[in-house]
């Protein structure tokens, strides 16, 4: 994980640096540092903590002066979070500085042999061991810079994104990836390099993203020349338009970024359907199945990997896709599969879900399935991400960046393209029949509206947050398309809150979850009147006769489970397949305002990071 931010070019790089880190900072928050080299002194400031406090250190001892710059912001690998294990790091000499976002692997052999040949060390870090490689091949070959971390990286086994600069020649910054993410914002006679575009893009709309395995050298007198890592061979740049602007990925007067991107699931949604969803034609129109649409009709089987809330869309997507398509589905968490010995056909399409694109677990596991011959279909919300070009097609979800570390937006368009996806095939494969495949349609248009009027319930849903706010345990209960619903909540809850929650079917309870219940414990049951409600009610009754509390999630106008429950939050009736997409929305809305009750930092929770680039 861990962001990374340069600059080079004629301002003071120092304003650049720390605001472009505050954007990263959702990739990791343990400890900052920049590193600045003002025409005499390399200062390098580094601390424990946020960005924030960097910006007290730097000002503290007046280092904001230099046009080359390097900056990072942290979530701890090897080595404990500290000053000393911040980045940068520099080299044995003082010359190079150094930042890193990934892991050297192979870091504690290059070190015995680095102590071998003199060098000593003062963090635990791998990034250390490899800035003093780099120096170590610099000054024994005697060569460039560039060329010295081509062959460094060569010897090192492992994932990176770096940025590296030499005090000796200060018009020239080297940047290489490899596993993490890295791109180049290309200015008038200045550059930006950034683990996203987010903190270059009110300096510039042209970019490029490093392919894996490629190293670029930025030099203001010359053009950027980007070369593969492995053997030297020579890359044209391409350089494309950034999409996002400023708006996108500022808080807009919300307090918190979770809750603006709670707020925008309407819009995002739209902008998922936008050009795909075409009721009017009775059509849905996806780029990426309908070129690959006999691979598709052809699956016997789809296998779907992903970890966290995208595992969840993957739960959802299992449902839909056995309702509509008829297809039948299986959902891996991305970190299992990769280390199993998946039995993959050469009929089966394996789908990755990723909002970041970027998880190094999906990552893995997609190369496996690549590997092993399957045909693999990506949905990821992060334009030009990693996975989105490993894999062989795909569906962006167009959410616009998500920035909140608990993922809320993400969740419901992944969602939305999935069941895209399952519809635009069961027309094709006539496993839906044509008056159903057109109300579908019709009612899938009408879910951002829907969601709006769901999140018309935040009055009442921040009331039931302050009555559980101080509940140790929470039990979360669906059935059917509705039982990943159950366990999303139960994980938005406690990743922000650090309240112990469970998401479970709600006919499992009485095998385990049962004795939990007491008049202490909150149960947010999801009842909805598709899809056994029957059922559920008695659900409810079991736990309203052990005395727990109910929160019920309903549609509007239902006085039965309003009897019953003692509380409820009413979200619109649709098709039951679409369900997940309202009544996920309380739950996120519950877990924010209990998480802002507490105190509790919603947008970086501790531990976490938005972009889980290491296993
Ligand atoms: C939870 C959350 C994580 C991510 C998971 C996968 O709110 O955000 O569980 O869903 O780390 O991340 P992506 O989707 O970027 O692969």
């Amino acid at each position: 994980m861990c962001g990374i931010v340069g600059y080079i070019g004629s301002k003071q790089a120092y304003q650049i640096v720390v605001k472009g880190l505050k954007r990263l900072e959702y990739r990791g928050y343990d400890s900052a540092g920049i590193a600045l080299y003002d025409g005499n002194n390399l200062n390098i400031t580094k601390t424990k903590g946020k960005v924030a406090d960097l910006e007290a250190a730097v000002f503290k001892d007046d280092n904001t002066h230099g046009s080359i710059g390097i900056g990072h912001t942290r979530w701890a690998t090897h080595g404990v979070p500290n000053d000393v294990n911040s980045h940068p790091h520099y080299s044995n000499s003082g010359d190079l500085a150094i930042i890193h976002n990934g892991i050297i692997e192979n870091y504690e052999a290059l070190k015995q042999e680095l102590k071998n040949r003199g060098y000593v060390f003062k963090s635990d870090t791998d990034t250390e061991v490899l800035v003093n490689l780099i120096e170590d091949v610099q000054l024994n070959e005697k060569v460039s810079l560039s060329k010295a971390v081509q062959i460094a990286l060569n010897q090192a086994i492992g994932a990176y994104a770096i940025a590296v600069f030499d005090v000796k020649n200060p018009s020239e910054l080297v940047v290489a990836r490899l596993g993490s993410p890295l791109a180049i914002g290309v200015g008038e006679g200045e550059y930006f390099v950034a683990s996203d575009a987010s903190p270059f893009i009110e300096y510039t709309a042209n970019a490029v993203y490093l392919e894996d395995g490629e190293m670029a050298t930025i030099n203001l007198s010359k053009d950027i020349e980007i070369l593969k890592i492995k053997d030297g061979a020579i890359v044209d740049p391409y350089i494309q338009e950034l999409k996002i602007n400023l708006e996108q990925i500022e808080k807009g007067g919300f307090d918190h970024f979770m809750l603006k991107e709670i707020y925008e699931q309407p819009n995002a949604i739209n902008d998922t359907f936008r050009g795909r969803l075409l009721p009017e034609e009775n059509i849905i129109r996806m780029e990426g199945v309908d070129s690959n649409i006999k691979k598709f009709m052809a699956a016997k089987r789809i296998l779907i990997i992903a970890c966290g809330t995208s595992w969840h869309a993957g739960l959802v997507a299992e449902y839909i896709f056995e309702e509509f398509a008829r297809v039948p589905v299986e959902v891996d968490y991305a970190s299992e599969f990769r280390y199993r010995n998946p039995i993959i056909n050469k009929d089966d399409i394996v789908i990755a879900i990723s909002q970041s694109g970027e998880t190094a677990d999906t990552m893995a596991a997609i190369k496996m399935a690549k590997d092993k011959g399957a045909f693999v279909f990506g949905v990821c919300n992060v334009v030009g991400s990693s996975i989105s070009r490993e894999t062989h097609a795909g569906a962006y979800t167009h959410a616009g960046p998500e920035i909140g570390v608990a993922s809320t937006k993400a969740f419901t368009t992944q969602i939305t393209v999935l069941a895209l996806i399952a519809l635009r095939l069961a027309k094709e494969k006539g496993s839906i029949d044509r008056e159903q495949y057109h109300y579908h349609l019709y009612e899938m248009e009408q879910i951002p509206k829907k969601v709006q009027e769901a999140l018309g319930e935040n009055d009442n849903i921040k009331k039931v947050a302050e009555i559980y706010k101080d509940a140790e345990d929470f039990l979360y209960l669906g059935r059917g398309f509705n039982f990943p619903v159950a366990l999303e909540g139960a994980l938005k809850l406690k990743e922000i809150s650090y309240i112990h929650a469970e998401g479970y079917p709600a006919a499992e309870m009485k095998h385990g979850p049962i004795a939990l219940i007491d008049e202490k414990m909150p149960t947010v049951v999801i009842a909805t009147k598709k899809g056994h409600y029957e059922k559920v009610l008695s659900n409810i009754q079991e736990v309203k006769s052990r005395k727990g509390k109910i929160i019920a999630i309903i549609n509007k106008g239902d006085t039965v489970v309003r009897e019953l429950a003692d509380h409820v939050i009413e979200v619109p009736e649709t098709r039951e397949a679409f369900t997940p997409l309202l009544t996920t929305i309380p739950l996120q809305l519950l877990s924010y305002h209990i998480a802002v009750m507490l105190n509790k930092n919603v947008d970086q929770p501790r531990n976490l990071a938005k972009s889980v680039t290491v296993e």
